[in-house]
């Protein structure tokens, strides 16, 4: 099997890291490797923040569970401080819609999976993260929009954290009847 089909099935989604932080070159190859993604008639409509401060990231990750804990109907575990919506991982990416054209989230959601691979394929583990919408629609998104530079008027699309991977997962099972051949 070549690299990328195998790249392909080896991806896991990695919710536990390492203390290792991604280095400059690691960084800069998933930087390059994202302005590769496709896009709706090449009009890359998303803005991509990467985050390394790690004070920011726990502090989103602590508005997170403040905002769970306000809300009855969240599950125990996420209002728990223990929880980390982040995964206390070394490095996200925040992606935004920048341009709003059709298919803006679709292509930020190509984007996030190129990461996703190209983050594998370094020896690096990641998970694509829809939680913190909630955060972006909530009394929180002000303050979040701006303090990770996202474009006027954008929104939220998905995030991605990335990291040494501390644990490894087993391949998610398949459900039936995902596939027609005709
Ligand atoms: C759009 C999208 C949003 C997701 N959001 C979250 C999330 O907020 N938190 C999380 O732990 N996993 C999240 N995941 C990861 C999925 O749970 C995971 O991809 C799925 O269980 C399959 O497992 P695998 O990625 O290991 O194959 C998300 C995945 C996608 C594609």
């Amino acid at each position: 099997m070549n690299e990328v089909l195998q790249a392909i099935r080896d991806r896991r989604s990695i919710r536990a890291y390492t203390e290792e932080l991604v280095t400059d070159e690691q960084l800069n190859t998933l930087i390059e490797t994202v302005k590769q993604a496709p896009s709706t008639r090449n009009l890359q409509p998303c803005h991509f923040t990467f985050v390394k401060d790690q004070v920011l990231l726990r502090e989103f990750s602590s508005d997170m569970n403040a905002l769970y804990q306000k809300n009855p109907n969240a599950s125990e575990y996420l209002k728990s401080p223990e929880y980390d919506v982040l995964y206390r991982a070394p490095l996200v990416c925040f992606i935004f819609s920048e341009i709003s054209a059709s298919f803006t989230p679709i292509d930020g959601g190509i984007a996030v999976q190129t990461l996703a691979l190209a983050a594998h394929s370094m020896g690096l583990g990641s998970v694509i993260l829809g939680m913190p919408k909630e955060l972006f629609a909530s009394e929180y998104a002000e303050k979040w929009f701006k303090k990770l530079n996202a474009p006027e008027g954008g929104d939220f699309i998905i995030a991605i954290s990335i990291g040494t991977p501390a644990a490894g997962k087993d391949a998610h099972p398949v459900r039936e009847g995902l596939i027609s051949i005709i």
